[in-house]
């Protein structure tokens, strides 16, 4: 047996999950001695796996589509940001059983403000999709004090459950906050537009007043591939800048590695050279 400390991300598919290859480079960076693989998962056996996981002296895992919510269930505990998401992305094992995080929100908002560079404070911003993506962001995005978030949906009742469900928070945070369908967006730009529809999958863009976006809009898909997505080629045509979802990708597995090891590596060093290493394969 190895003496590193034994980490794994589990999906299905899982064969072309890069987190394995960021978390090598988060151990290589802060020199903590792991060793993270990847797992598929069987559709119908996502328990077993991980506890067979467990018994083989494993720390933690990333979990990936489609366990997040098969996750949530098998925690004995979660994060407050684990149990608002409703879905749980890090898993970590330890003496009180096993703990449940949500690292996603985190990361996106990180992407966003450290690697961009764009402040979320007193910002406008439009949250596209209302599915278990769209409502793992809400609070880390409240914590970081806009102005208001705004949630437009295609299917405008599960908007406004969000909106139900954040509402208290959202005033507590003092952050202006609404949603429905595509009509619910003010026909004026904002700062920042965030695609967390599943819509790039298949290359639909999502419904959305194109006067949301100009010059001085970070357009984020929180989906990334080796080209642009269709909503980053019309948020550039209409001026804004777009940006995909790579780097919340990277800080997502940075939060995940810090409540593991305590230790927060340089995503934004990691990003660029995932990124130098995507584009040489292209
Ligand atoms: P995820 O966990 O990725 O958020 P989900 O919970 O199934 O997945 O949610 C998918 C989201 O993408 C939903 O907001 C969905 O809209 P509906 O609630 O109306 O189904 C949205 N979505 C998926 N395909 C879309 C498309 N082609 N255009 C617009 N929205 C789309």
């Amino acid at each position: 047996m190895s003496q590193k400390d034994q980490y794994a991300v589990i999906g299905n598919p899982v064969e072309h999950s890069k987190s394995p290859w960021i978390h090598a480079k988060f151990a290589e960076q802060t020199g903590e001695a792991i060793e993270y693989g990847r797992i598929l998962g069987p559709l119908d056996g996502f328990t077993r796996e991980v506890e067979r996981f467990i018994a083989a002296g494993g720390r933690g895992m990333n979990v990936t589509v489609p366990f997040k919510l098969e996750a949530h269930a098998l925690a004995d505990s979660l994060s407050p940001r684990a149990a608002a998401a409703g879905a749980v992305n890090t898993l970590s094992f330890g003496p009180d059983g096993v703990r449940g995080d949500n690292t996603d929100g985190v990361g996106l908002v990180r992407d966003i403000e450290a690697n961009l560079g764009v402040s979320l404070k007193g910002a406008r911003i439009l949250l596209l999709g209302a599915g278990g993506a769209a409502r793992g962001v809400v609070l880390p995005v409240f914590d970081r004090a806009p102005a208001a978030l705004t949630i437009v949906n295609r299917t405008a009742a599960k908007a406004l459950q969000l909106v139900d469900q954040f509402a208290s928070n959202a005033a507590e945070s003092g952050v202006r906050f609404a949603g429905g369908g595509a009509e619910s967006a003010a026909a004026e730009r904002y700062d920042v537009v965030i695609n967390a529809t599943a819509g790039s999958l298949d290359a639909a863009l999502p419904d959305c007043d194109d006067r949301a976006f100009g010059a001085g809009t970070l357009a984020y898909d929180m989906m990334y591939g080796a080209q642009p997505t269709v909503f980053m080629q019309h948020a550039a045509k209409l001026g804004a800048r777009a940006a995909d979802g790579l780097g919340m990708l990277v800080e997502q597995a940075a939060e995940s590695f810090f409540i593991w090891r305590g230790v927060r590596p340089d995503g934004g060093a990691v990003l660029r050279e995932l990124r130098r290493t995507l584009a040489a394969h292209v």
